[in-house]
Parts: C-alpha cells; sequence; structure tokens
C-alpha cells in the first residue's frame, strides 16, 4: 500500500498523446488522470512537476540479469540492475530464463522467477527453449499458465542456446495453441562459424574485427526463415534486436500480409556504429548481432518514426572490463554484450526526442507501451491510465547531463556511452506509487519487486 499522491504541474506523454494533467495515485495505482489544478482528498501528498513530463516507467523488453553464457556470467542481481534501471526511469524488466545445458526450460524459469523479489520494480520472464522432447509441449503449458507466454530461442550460439529448425517450428507451433510467442535472436549460425573461420585464418578474428566476424547478411537470412515457419504456421513472433534495415523491412513485410510479427531494436545499435571498433577499446563493444557501419544504423533509426520499429530494449549485459578485456584476442570466446538498462531511455531521448526525429508519444509506446503489450503486462505497465501501476518517470526534457560510468548504477565499471552528453532524464521516479529515485538520489531501496504473470499474447485459437 502506498499513500495517496498527486503529481502536479507536467505534462503527462501516452503512447497516443500528450498534454497538461495532475496524476492522482493511491495504493499503488494511478487513481486519476485530472485537469490541472484538481483540487485533492485531504491527506493527499503533492509532487511538483512544473516544466516536466510525466511518463509512464520504462519497460526494458530485453534485458539479461546474472547471465551465465560460455565462460562467463554477468555481473549483476536483480537488486543492482533494478536499482540502475530506475534510475534511468525503466520501472519495469523483462528477463531471461535461459537453460544451462542440460536443464528443462521450467526448471530455469522457475529457479529465476524466484530472485524477482530482489529487485527495487516489478520484472517478468522470457523463458527458452533450446532442444526438442516429448517433455516441452507440457513444459510450455505451464510456463503460460504460470505468466511466462514469450519464449527465447537462438539461431546461432552452437553448444550454449542455439535451436534447429525444427525446434523452432515445434516450439512456434505449441506456443501459438497457447496464446504465446517465440522471441527470437535470429543470425544464422552456419554463415557465421563459415565467416569467423575464414576470419582467423586471416587473422582478423580479435574484437577489432567484430563487424566482419558476423555479416548482416547472416542476419537477413535468418530473419527471412524464422519468418516462413512463423507464416506456414500462422504464428506470432518477435525478432529481438534487430540491427538492420532489411531485417526490419522483412517483418514489416510480413506485418502488412497479416502476421503478428514484430520488430525489437536495442539502444545500441540505434546509436553507436561500428567505427568504435577501430577504436582504443574495440572489446568493450562487442556484442551480438555487432554495431552496423554508420548508413545501417541511420537507416534503422529512420525506422522509429515509420512505425515498422515495434519496441526499443536495451539487450542489458553487465560484463566489466577485466571480463571484456579477457578474451579479446578472440570474438568467439568473448562474453557478448553491453551493459544498457540504465541508459536506454536517456540516450534515446537525447538522440531522437530532444533531436527532433520523434514526438515524445511515440518515445513512450516505443520504450513502455509497445513492450507492455508485446509481453502482456498492458495496462498494468506501459501507461498512466486509471488502474495502472503507478510507476512513473517525472522526466526533466531540458536537463544536459554527460554520461560517466562513475555516476551510473550498474554493476559494471563501463560504459559504452562514456563522455557522451545527452539532453534529457528523469528526475524522480515513483514505483508502485512510492518515491524510489527522488531528484537523482536513491530514496527507498527496499527490494519490493514482483514478479509479474503477464497474460497470454494473443487469444489462444480454437484447437485445430
Ligand atoms: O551480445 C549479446 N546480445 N549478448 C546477449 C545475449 C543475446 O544474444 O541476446
Ligand atoms: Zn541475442
Ligand atoms: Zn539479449
Amino acid at each position: 500500500m502506498s499513500d495517496p499522491v498527486v503529481i502536479r504541474g507536467g505534462t503527462v506523454a501516452e503512447a497516443s498523446w500528450c498534454a497538461p494533467a495532475d496524476v492522482f495515485v493511491a495504493d499503488g495505482r494511478v487513481t486519476a488522470l485530472a485537469e490541472p489544478g484538481t483540487p485533492a482528498p485531504r491527506g493527499t501528498a503533492e509532487i511538483d512537476a512544473g516544466g516536466m513530463l510525466v511518463l509512464p516507467g520504462g519497460v526494458d523488453p530485453h534485458c539479461h540479469v546474472g547471465f551465465t553464457s560460455g565462460d562467463f556470467t554477468s555481473l549483476d542481481d536483480y537488486a543492482q540492475c533494478t536499482t540502475a534501471a530506475v534510475f534511468g526511469g525503466t520501472t519495469t524488466i523483462v528477463d531471461f530464463a535461459i537453460p544451462r545445458p542440460g536443464q528443462a526450460p521450467a526448471d530455469a524459469a522457475h529457479a529465476q522467477r524466484a530472485k524477482a523479489a530482489g529487485g527495487l520494480c516489478d520484472s517478468a520472464l522470457h523463458a527458452c527453449v533450446v532442444e526438442w522432447d516429448e517433455t516441452v509441449p507440457d513444459q510450455l503449458r505451464s510456463l503460460v499458465a504460470d505468466g511466462m507466454p514469450t519464449v527465447k530461442m537462438f539461431t546461432t550460439y552452437r553448444g550454449e542456446t542455439m535451436a534447429d529448425e525444427d525446434t523452432i517450428l515445434r516450439t512456434m507451433s505449441t506456443l501459438r495453441d497457447l496464446g504465446g510467442m517465440v522471441v527470437i535472436h535470429c543470425e544464422a549460425n552456419h554463415i557465421i562459424e563459415d565467416t569467423q573461420t575464414r576470419c582467423s585464418h586471416d587473422g582478423r578474428i580479435g574484437a577489432e574485427h567484430m563487424a566482419a566476424t558476423r555479416p548482416e547478411l547472416a542476419e537477413t537470412a535468418s530473419v527471412a526463415e524464422v519468418l516462413a515457419i512463423a507464416e506456414s504456421l500462422k504464428a506470432p513472433v518477435y525478432f529481438v534486436h534487430q540491427s538492420t534495415p532489411e531485417a526490419v523491412e522483412l517483418v514489416a513485410a510480413a506485418r502488412r500480409r497479416g502476421l503478428a510479427a514484430y520488430t525489437e531494436s536495442v539502444a545500441h545499435h540505434l546509436v553507436l556504429d561500428d567505427g568504435l571498433y577501430a577504436g582504443a577499446a574495440p572489446e568493450r563493444f562487442v556484442c551480438c548481432p555487432p554495431l552496423r557501419p554508420r548508413p545501417v544504423v541511420d537507416g534503422l533509426a529512420r525506422h522509429l518514426a515509420t512505425g515498422e520499429i515495434t519496441t526499443i530494449g536495451s539487450d542489458h549485459c553487465c560484463y566489466d572490463v577485466a571480463q571484456k578485456e579477457s578474451r579479446r584476442s578472440d570474438v568467439r570466446a568473448m562474453p557478448n554484450g553491453l551493459p544498457g538498462v540504465e541508459t536506454r531511455l536517456p540516450v534515446i531521448f537525447s538522440e531522437f526526442v530532444a533531436g527532433g526525429a520523434l514526438p515524445v508519444s511515440r518515445f513512450v509506446e516505443l520504450t513502455a507501451a509497445n513492450p507492455a503489450r508485446t509481453n502482456g503486462l498492458y495496462p498494468r505497465k506501459g501507461t498512466l491510465m486509471p488502474g495502472a501501476d503507478a510507476d512513473i518517470a517525472i522526466w526533466d526534457p531540458s536537463a544536459r547531463w554527460t554520461i560517466t560510468s562513475g555516476d551510473l548504477h550498474m554493476a559494471t565499471d563501463y560504459t559504452p556511452y562514456e563522455g557522451m552528453t545527452v539532453t534529457g532524464r528523469p528526475r524522480t521516479v515513483l514505483v508502485g506509487g512510492r518515491v524510489v529515485v527522488h531528484d537523482g538520489v536513491l530514496a527507498d531501496a527496499t527490494p519490493r519487486g514482483r514478479h509479474l504473470a503477464a497474460s497470454p499474447i494473443t487469444p489462444a485459437p480454437a484447437r485445430r
């Protein structure tokens, strides 16, 4: 239970509108959006939001917490990851329960779900299927019933998480009938392994050659294959971290043909380019898919405004410099991924909203409302309409500040955006109606995180 609060004097931005309004909150929920100056019941605390935007807290649809892959585990737990999230204006994360080799998907999901209570904000989970066996359909049924209707799959990372096409097809087909959805990392592994082998023979396998080792056409080819499977099944599908305009356009074309197909892009692919691999510390930018050339980055970003990108995630992976440096001479052995849960909203706001390319409502749609919708969390999350959880970012749209890792809260010692000056940041953040960050300072570190049981993504069709 939280005390009654009214946030006064701000401009509320929802996914489809933006207007001056006061936001009334009680018992952890939004109770009303009202004309500015509407009298409040006695005992209601007031928060002044004059000159600020009042946004639904961000929903990060792609966030790895304490993620083990190969020899490496990313460094944060739920307390650390969600502390960083709320400082960055994000109040819901969707993590992954990736089974270790031999572990059942449901066991991985139940183990990861138990960690949610350590968070400062709520979280949901994508389950994950790597191999098909006769127990998988029942596991998927119980995962969907337990609020985990989205299931991550990978077409790459042989020996870790790579699934073959039969497994992808069977998982998609089963989930379609349960109201669930596959969310998928698409890079054609055979093309990548062959390219890496050739790069290695030429002495081009270090971090500075990252972009060459995972070509764009590996992503395009894999997206086309997975779309074909989804279309033949009429199954919904969500593509994570799409990094090229070609990949986005394939999905958009399938959507125009009537398929429920969604594109996620992540902040670093929309802002950073592969020139960073030529710099002094290329290993700090090693992620999959890799950063792309500037014309590709700009082409991808143009799809933000057109509506062809559905969501923006972070693909947060909290490795530190020592982990990244330890294998920099061979990208095949490196820990992939970049820390980003805290910088996702400020970087995207600065580049595209303050930069003039994106209306603030579209920013809210991409970073909060659509991630909530595609993950079965809407309208509890991703909106400030009455009845929603009172997860709110009071956002200063004109604050100018320089990103430096020492000022951030992620469990790492670097940020890929070091030294970047940006415009806009959250000032005060409420989670469940409680002020957790006040004027940029942690006001309440009590872990009250809940695992969110997500609703089915689509109505389950009648059994055929
Ligand atoms: O490089 C990345 N993206 N690492 C995290 C795992 C994944 O592929 O999403
Ligand atoms: Zn991935
Ligand atoms: Zn990821």
